[in-house]
């Protein structure tokens, strides 16, 4: 048997998406043509789910996208003219600001220092800046902030476009999505499903900046617009180009099953309960601590853990043959860290089962 893994992702898939995998094959939805009145159906129960769970506003577009990094250069090259601000903690963050300097913007940055979330109160946001961006889970050091900071940034800069990357966390904790204009994620972490898609929800704000921005040859989305994307959501539901139709499938299944049980209340709540076990193991070891320092910017999703280089390689090692994998560190902190996922497809069992063997190996 594979062990149970805690990898941040792609992460573990439960017995529930895997039998969906098998029904998708038997059925043979892979094979079903992109244009075709099945798949209209498939993408329909996607997006309406989507709609649903994340209690997205009505005048929200939801885009279908290949990756969230394919998201960071959608949402700059659709709703950047020039001056882009964005805030960094980590790797996922500083790679969204790559992405804008890549396609020409001038980029301003906020560092957080490293295992830190940023200081977004004292922000001095340059006059013109036109794309703010921040990641609300930087998967690299387990650093999270608020729906608060978001929601504050948004009314302290109203002209720009704010974007959030929500890779890590959505699905699993409340998010309000009127409080920015872009809101991107892909689907293998919080949401258990295979890697391969990525969705995008777009404020009309957003929407209209596209809109003029290709109107006045400053868009840079070539082919993916936003307005190309919307024309063919409208038509039936449909994408530009041969989407990862397994994917759309077991993302439409998935959320059905978890509006039937509860919704994201509920995985909230379970979310909580796990991690709890968790920060009763790591704050009472002493050899391990959270590479955050500060409690309340700590992931309830994606836990980065401090620990001895040896002890380190022993989890490695040693923790799959006892039926068990943790995550890799990541970025600067790589040697010194070990990620662990909190994702839904994880059973409180399964917390409790790897603690007790990770108890074992110290
Ligand atoms: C916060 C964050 N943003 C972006 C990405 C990149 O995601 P993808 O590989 O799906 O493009 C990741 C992947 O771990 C992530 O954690």
């Amino acid at each position: 048997m594979p062990p149970i893994t805690f990898n941040v992702g792609p992460s573990r898939l439960s017995a529930e998406v895997l039998s969906d995998i098998k029904l998708a094959s038997d059925e043979r939805i892979m094979e079903l043509s992109h244009r075709s009145e099945e798949f209209s159906k498939i993408s329909e129960m996607a997006v309406k789910n989507l709609r649903q769970y994340f209690r997205i506003p009505d005048d929200y577009q939801v885009f279908y996208a290949p990756s969230a990094v394919s998201s960071m250069q959608s949402a700059v090259s659709n709703c950047c003219r020039q001056r882009s601000y964005h805030f960094v903690c980590g790797s996922f963050s500083d790679m969204f600001a790559q992405a804008a300097a890549s396609l020409g913007k001038d980029v301003n940055i906020n560092e957080a220092p490293i295992g830190e979330m940023n200081d977004f109160q004292n922000a001095a946001i340059p006059a013109g800046t036109d794309f703010i961006a921040i990641t609300h889970n930087e998967t690299s050091t387990g650093a999270v902030c608020s729906m608060e900071d978001i929601k504050a940034i948004k009314e302290q800069n109203p002209e720009a476009i704010l974007v959030v990357d929500i890779t890590s966390s959505a699905g699993a904790v409340p998010l309000n999505i009127a409080d920015a204009d872009i809101w991107f994620f892909s689907v293998q972490k919080c949401l258990g499903l295979p890697s391969g898609l990525a969705i995008m929800i777009i404020s009309p704000r957003a929407y209209e900046k596209s809109l003029a921005m290709e109107k006045n040859r400053e868009n840079l989305a070539g082919y993916y617009t936003f307005s190309r994307l919307q024309s063919k959501m409208a038509e039936k539901y449909f994408t530009i180009n041969t989407p990862n139709i397994l994917a759309i499938y077991l993302l439409g299944r998935q959320l059905d099953r978890w509006l039937k049980n509860g919704g994201s209340e509920y995985i909230f709540e379970d979310t909580k309960q796990k991690y709890r076990l968790w920060d009763e193991f790591i704050s009472q070891s002493a050899s391990f601590d959270f590479f955050v320092s500060q409690q309340e910017r700590r992931s309830l999703t994606s836990l980065c853990v401090l620990a001895d280089e040896n002890l380190i390689t022993r989890l490695h090692e040693g923790l799959p043959a006892m039926g068990y994998q943790v995550g890799k560190g990541y970025g600067p902190s790589k040697s010194r860290t070990f990620r662990i996922a909190n994702f839904p497809a994880i059973k409180e069992e399964d917390v409790r089962g790897v603690i007790k063997v990770i108890r074992k190996l110290v």
